[in-house]
């Protein structure tokens, strides 16, 4: 008898070799389009955050699919992170850096500066990008209270990446 949980994480599969050679890539897809499995990962993601945050924030863009069904299952509101050029009214950036080159995000300033934002995303890698998201929150003068990943891909380090000081949560670790 296998639990809700371990049903749902049975459903993230592994494809070699994508988008590269060499890199395993973590479909969560599969996952999110089961509907037991889809709310058993949310609930659980929020779980050990009850009533500690205003609002969720999702990174693009899988991060996204996550705080939409989160943000309504908490009855909040939900702000997105989104890769440069995206937003009409871009209020902050971040850049960071990739194995070859740079990345940049941005976020519009939609909150209330002291607001307690909870970020959300699929998978944590390098840490890279959940890195600059909390870097992110905090230059509009908002809170990063905490972040819940779905998978923490342990090997990379990300956690290191993004700092001691900023509370990281993964349902599941790879
Ligand atoms: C993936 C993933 C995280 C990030 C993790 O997004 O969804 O956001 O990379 O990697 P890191 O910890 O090494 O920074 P991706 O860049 O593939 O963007 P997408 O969701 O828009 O495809
Ligand atoms: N899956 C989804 N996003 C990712 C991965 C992965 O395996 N690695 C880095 N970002």
């Amino acid at each position: 008898v296998t639990s809700p949980l371990e049903q749902a994480a049975a459903r993230i599969v592994e494809i070699p070799d994508y988008p590269e050679p060499g890199v395993i890539f973590r479909d969560v897809m599969p996952l999110l389009s089961d509907a037991e499995c889809l709310r058993t990962v949310v609930t659980a993601m929020l779980e050990p955050w009850g009533g500690k945050f205003d609002v969720v924030a999702g990174i693009e863009a899988r991060g996204f699919l996550l705080a939409g069904a989160a943000a309504t299952l908490a009855n909040v509101g939900l702000v997105p992170i989104r890769k440069a050029g995206k937003l009409p009214r871009p209020a902050a950036s971040v850049t960071y850096t990739l194995e070859y080159g740079t990345a940049e995000i941005e976020i519009q300033d939609d909150i209330a500066p002291g607001t307690r934002v909870l970020l959300m995303d699929d998978v944590l890698a390098t840490g890279g990008t959940l890195g600059a998201a909390v870097e992110l929150v905090r230059k509009i003068g908002a809170e990063p209270i905490g972040s819940t990943v779905l998978m923490e891909l342990t090997e990379l380090g990300g956690r290191a990446v993004v700092g001691d000081a900023h509370d990281v949560r993964s349902l599941f670790v790879n």
